[in-house]
C-alpha cells in the first residue's frame, strides 16, 4: 500500500493547533451556539428554562454539563421545521432520515452551514489520503440520506474528480472503478464487500484495482473487517463517522497514516461521553454514549444530542483534536441475551477469524421455548463450500463466541451468496421474538 500521508502544509492550521487554542475557540463558539439556540428555537428556550439554565451560565466548557440533553424524540416532536433557528427561506438544503421507523427527522443547512460541511468533509477526505485532482468513486446513497451529497460536497471543496454513482447496480460499480481509475471509494463497509464479491464474479483481481483507499462509515465495522478489506483490495481502509442530526458524514475521520481512531473535528462539533444511565459526563478514556453539541451551525443548532453511539474519547495523535475509538455499536442494537450484553461488532470480530466463512452475516433472534436464541446466519467462503468444512466453520464460530463473549449461539452456514446483501447500511439484526414477551 502506498504512503498517502497528507503534507503538513495542506492541513487546516487548527487541525494541529495547541489544545489551548482549540479550547479557546470552542468556548467562544459554544457561547454563541447555545445563545443562538436559546434565542431562536422555542424548544431550546423551554428546555433550558425547565432545567433552570441560561446561555450566560456558560463560562467554561465544563459548564455545558449543566444543560439538558436533546434526543431524537425532541426532533420528531418538532417535525418538520420546528428546530430551525433561521427563517425557512435561509435554509438552502434539507436532509431527512428515511422515516421507516416512525416520523422522519428533518435537518437543514444555511449557505454557511453547507460551506462548513464541505470543509469538514474535505478535511476528512484529505486525512484519508485524497488529494486535489484525484478521482473519487462515491457509492454512498444520494438523496435525503446525508452520505452521498455530503461526501460530494466535500469532494468538490477539496477539488476531487467525483463519480456520483450512488448505491446499487453492483456490476456497474466495478466497471466504473476500473474504467475511470478511481483512487478512492466512499461506501458503507458492508456494500464494499458486495463490490468485492462482484470482482470475483467478473473474474477480476481486486488487488489489481486502481483503488488506493476506501473511506468507510455510516455503520459499525471492526478492525478485523478493516484487515479483511485492506488485504482483499490491497488498499487502505479508514473510518468516517457522522450523523445527520449533527451534520452528516465528516464529524470525525481517521487519519490514513495512523488508523488509530477517528479525530473529531472539534472546532465545529463538541463531543462529550456520558454514562447512558445517569447522564453524568465521563472522563476521557471511559466508554459511554457519545453526545454532540454543534459549535457553528446556523440553521439547525444541536445542543447535547444523545447519539446512542458507544465509544470513548482519546487524546489526539496525528492531529491535535481528540479521537473517538471505533464505535462498538448503538445502544439500540445492543442485544441482551440471557443477561449478557452483545453487540453485532463482537460477532463480526469473531466471524472474521474463521477462514471457512465469508464476511457476510445477520443475527436472528428467536424464542422457541421461552428462551432467547441467537442465530448467526452466515455463508461458506467459496473455498469451503462442502458440508464437512461448513460444519467445522460453524462449530469454530460458536466456540469463539462462547470463549470471547460468553454466550452460546447457533450458527447457520448457507451456500456462498446466501446472506442478504446490503447496498447501503447493513441490517444486522432480525428480531423474530414474539412482540408481547
Ligand atoms: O450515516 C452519515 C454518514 C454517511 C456517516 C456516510 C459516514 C459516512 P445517519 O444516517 O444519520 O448518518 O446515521 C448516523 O450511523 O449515529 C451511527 O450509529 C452510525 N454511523 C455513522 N458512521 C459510523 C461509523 C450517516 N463510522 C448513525 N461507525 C450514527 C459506526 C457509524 N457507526
Amino acid at each position: 500500500m502506498k504512503d498517502l500521508t497528507p503534507p503538513k502544509e495542506s492541513l487546516d492550521p487548527i487541525e494541529i493547533a495547541s489544545r489551548d487554542e482549540i479550547s479557546a475557540l470552542q468556548l467562544d463558539r459554544l457561547k454563541w451556539s447555545v445563545a443562538h439556540a436559546y434565542e431562536n428555537v422555542p424548544f431550546y428556550r423551554q428546555s433550558f428554562e425547565a432545567a433552570g439554565v441560561h446561555p450566560d451560565d456558560i463560562t467554561s466548557l465544563a459548564d455545558l454539563a449543566r444543560f439538558p440533553f436533546t434526543v431524537k424524540q425532541d426532533l420528531r416532536a418538532n417535525y418538520p421545521f420546528g428546530m430551525f433557528a433561521v427563517p425557512r427561506e435561509q435554509v438552502k438544503r434539507i436532509h431527512a432520515s428515511s422515516g421507516t421507523t416512525g416520523q422522519p427527522t428533518v435537518v437543514g443547512y444555511t449557505e454557511n452551514d453547507l460551506q462548513v460541511w464541505g470543509s469538514v468533509v474535505a478535511r476528512s477526505l484529505r486525512a484519508a489520503g485524497m488529494r486535489p485532482g484525484d478521482i473519487l468513486h462515491n457509492a454512498y446513497g444520494y438523496g435525503l440520506f446525508t452520505g452521498g451529497l455530503g461526501i460530494h460536497l466535500g469532494a468538490d471543496y477539496l477539488g476531487l474528480t467525483t463519480v456520483p454513482v450512488s448505491g446499487g447496480m453492483t456490476q456497474r460499480q466495478v466497471r466504473l472503478i476500473e474504467d475511470f481509475g478511481a483512487k478512492g471509494i466512499t461506501v458503507t463497509p458492508s456494500y464494499a464487500l458486495s463490490i468485492l464479491d462482484e470482482y470475483a464474479a467478473q473474474g477480476l483481481d481486486p488487488r489489481e484495482s486502481p483503488l488506493e483507499v476506501g473511506i468507510f462509515g455510516a455503520e459499525p465495522w471492526t478492525n478485523a473487517m478493516r484487515l479483511e478489506i485492506e488485504q482483499a483490495f490491497d488498499m487502505h481502509a479508514v473510518d468516517i463517522y457522522g450523523l445527520s442530526e449533527v451534520m452528516g458524514p465528516g464529524v470525525a475521520n481517521e487519519c490514513v497514516e495512523t488508523k488509530d481512531g477517528l479525530h473529531v473535528w472539534e472546532d465545529h462539533f463538541y463531543p462529550e461521553v456520558i454514562d447512558p444511565v445517569t447522564g453524568e459526563v465521563l472522563p476521557d478514556g471511559e466508554v459511554g454514549e457519545l453526545v454532540f453539541t454543534s459549535l457553528t451551525k446556523e440553521a439547525f443548532p444541536i445542543i447535547r444530542y444523545r447519539t446512542r453511539d458507544l465509544t470513548r474519547l482519546l487524546p489526539g495523535t496525528a492531529r491535535s483534536m481528540r479521537r473517538m475509538e471505533k464505535i462498538t455499536g448503538r445502544s439500540d442494537d445492543m442485544i441482551i441475551l440471557r443477561g449478557v450484553n452483545v453487540f453485532p461488532t463482537q460477532i463480526e470480530e469473531q466471524l472474521m477469524c474463521v477462514a471457512g466463512l465469508a464476511p457476510h452475516f445477520q443475527i436472528e433472534l428467536s424464542r422457541p421455548d421461552r428462551m432467547d436464541v441467537l442465530t448467526v446466519l452466515t455463508e461458506a467462503a467459496p473455498t469451503h463450500a462442502e458440508a464437512a468444512a461448513r460444519d467445522a466453520a460453524a462449530k469454530d464460530l460458536a466456540h469463539r463466541v462462547k470463549a470471547s463473549v460468553g454466550i452460546s449461539i447457533t450458527v447457520q452456514v448457507s451456500d456462498p451468496g446466501g446472506v442478504a446483501r446490503s447496498q447501503g447500511k447493513a441490517v444486522r439484526i432480525v428480531d423474530n421474538r414474539p412482540k408481547d414477551g
